[in-house]
């Protein structure tokens, strides 16, 4: 394996960037434009699993969350010095193996923020006011019509939301609960006194006292199975969880559980442990609202992530600090 650096002067020949899927924007034109002479592979549509890649002699890797990026990857591209993740959340990558091979991590967040609490938000209406049932009520045929206690909910206006990661995407979330007359408290490892309304409590704390609980916190050691039997003991049995973080910070047998015992009155799941195989429990589960992984698919949004992928990668090539690089160590 040569030497290299991340400042190495570039030679645009030779360079090789390889993107596991299609992406909403031109990435050729884009990188053969600022790289003259630049190649750049990516399917035509759709997504190529990184497995089935070959890696030798590529420079950029911009990848998906479904792309595992781990020290046998890396070892299958010794040039590498960028891998541009187009998600926020980076929990695909073996950031300490990128690191160790100075492969610079970039992500995509902010550009997600308003699309992601706008679907938290509509999981939460959703399950509160029961939407999952009554469209399979309509579509059944079913219906016999207006019943003065049929499908029942419950009302958001003055009830308290509890929101575990007060970043971002948490406080957005915090500002609709707001606009909709909802109390918010939140457990975040800082204070956010810009948020003046919220208060911090413990995550045991706000698991005992919101009427619904909304998870915006990263996939890690410590989040991972956050929402367990125990804390779901805690909650009221009128709550309502809304997880459109990582499929990994909920037990997802122990919220079935939940759901099945009514010790739980509803969940709206945009995330799921090991998505897409769902625990078949959660098709037939009460009052639950499913959607596939979509947080982040409005148009504006995937194109703006794919835009700061590419982005990430010429900035890398061309020598520049990328504006996201999440292991900030690889560069001096
Ligand atoms: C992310 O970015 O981490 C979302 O899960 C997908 O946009």
């Amino acid at each position: 394996m040569r030497a290299r650096s991340l400042h190495d002067a570039v030679s645009c020949a030779g360079v090789r960037v390889v993107s596991t899927s299609s992406l909403p924007i031109d990435l050729v034109a884009q990188v053969t434009a600022a790289l003259p002479g630049a190649s750049v592979d990516l399917p035509r549509e759709g997504h190529a699993g990184v497995a089935a890649l070959d890696l030798t002699d590529a420079d950029a890797l911009v990848c998906l969350l479904l792309d595992r990026v781990d020290a046998a990857l890396l070892a299958r591209a010794p040039k590498l010095r960028v891998v541009a993740n187009c998600a926020v959340g980076v929990d695909n990558i073996d950031l300490a193996a990128a690191t160790a091979a100075r492969v610079a991590v970039t992500n995509t967040p902010d550009v997600l923020t308003e699309a992601t609490a706008e679907l938290a938000f509509a999981l939460l209406l959703a399950a509160a006011r029961r939407l999952g049932e009554g469209e399979r009520l309509v579509r059944s045929g079913a219906w016999t019509g207006w019943a003065l206690d049929q499908l029942l909910g419950v009302q958001l206006l003055g009830k308290t939301l509890g929101i575990v990661g007060m970043g971002r995407i948490g406080r957005a979330m915090a500002r609709r609960a707001l606009g909709f007359g909802m109390r918010v408290i939140y457990a975040d490892p800082s204070l956010h006194p810009d948020v003046a309304e919220a208060r911090r409590v413990s995550v045991d704390e706000l698991f005992a006292t919101a009427d619904a609980i909304s998870l915006h916190c990263p996939l890690t050691p410590e989040t991972r199975r956050l929402v367990d039997a125990r804390r779901l003991a805690l909650a009221k049995p009128s709550a309502i969880l809304v997880n459109t973080a990582r499929g990994g910070c909920v037990d997802e047998p122990a919220l079935i559980a939940a759901l099945e015992a009514g010790r739980l009155a509803g969940a709206g799941l945009d995330v799921y442990d090991r998505e897409p195989a769902l625990d078949p429990r959660l098709l037939t589960c009460p009052r639950l609202v499913l959607a596939p992984h979509i947080g982040s698919a409005t148009t504006e949004t995937r194109t703006q992530m794919a835009q700061l992928c590419a982005d990430a990668v010429i900035d890398v090539l061309s020598g520049r600090r990328p504006q996201h690089l999440v292991n900030g160590e690889v560069w001096p």
